[in-house]
């Protein structure tokens, strides 16, 4: 084997689990809501976050897709509680460079999956 053929082979490596990262996000549903579904998904959260405003929760998607998973991959935001991802965020939010305004925001827009998992 000469030295091209070794560097392709650890090309492919490196990039097989990106690919793969990219395709567990698809199902994850992080993309820009509907208008309907942003209302319902502020609707949900209000009564246990009232201080919650849709253009909170849109800056908290948004946020959490571009600056949570540059260390793992994405959480899956119906895999915890409300509680759990407060503790969470609140701990991640120094990692990624967010205040605690902005981090507040990511878990408003957690909360509303995590609310839908519950089945609430
Ligand atoms: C600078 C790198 C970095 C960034 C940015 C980052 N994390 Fe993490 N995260 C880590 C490391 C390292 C761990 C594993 C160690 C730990 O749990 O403290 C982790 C663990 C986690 C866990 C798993 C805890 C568990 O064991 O169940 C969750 C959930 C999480 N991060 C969420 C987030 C969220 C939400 C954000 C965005 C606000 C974020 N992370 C941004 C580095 C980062």
């Amino acid at each position: 084997m000469n030295d091209r053929s070794r560097r392709r082979i650890a090309g492919a490596g490196l990039l097989a689990p990106l690919l793969l990262g990219c395709a567990a996000r698809t199902d994850l549903h992080l993309g820009e809501p509907t208008p309907e579904q942003a209302s319902l998904e502020w609707e949900r959260v209000r009564p246990l976050r009232p201080w919650a405003s849709l253009e909170g929760m849109r800056e908290g998607r948004s946020r959490y897709v571009e600056r949570c998973g540059s260390c793992h991959s994405l959480p899956d935001p119906s895999s915890r509680t409300v509680e759990r991802w407060t503790l969470e965020v609140e701990r991640m939010a120094p990692k990624a460079h967010l205040d605690s305004l902005q981090g507040s925001k990511i878990t408003d827009w957690l909360a509303s999956r995590a609310l839908a998992a519950d089945g609430h």
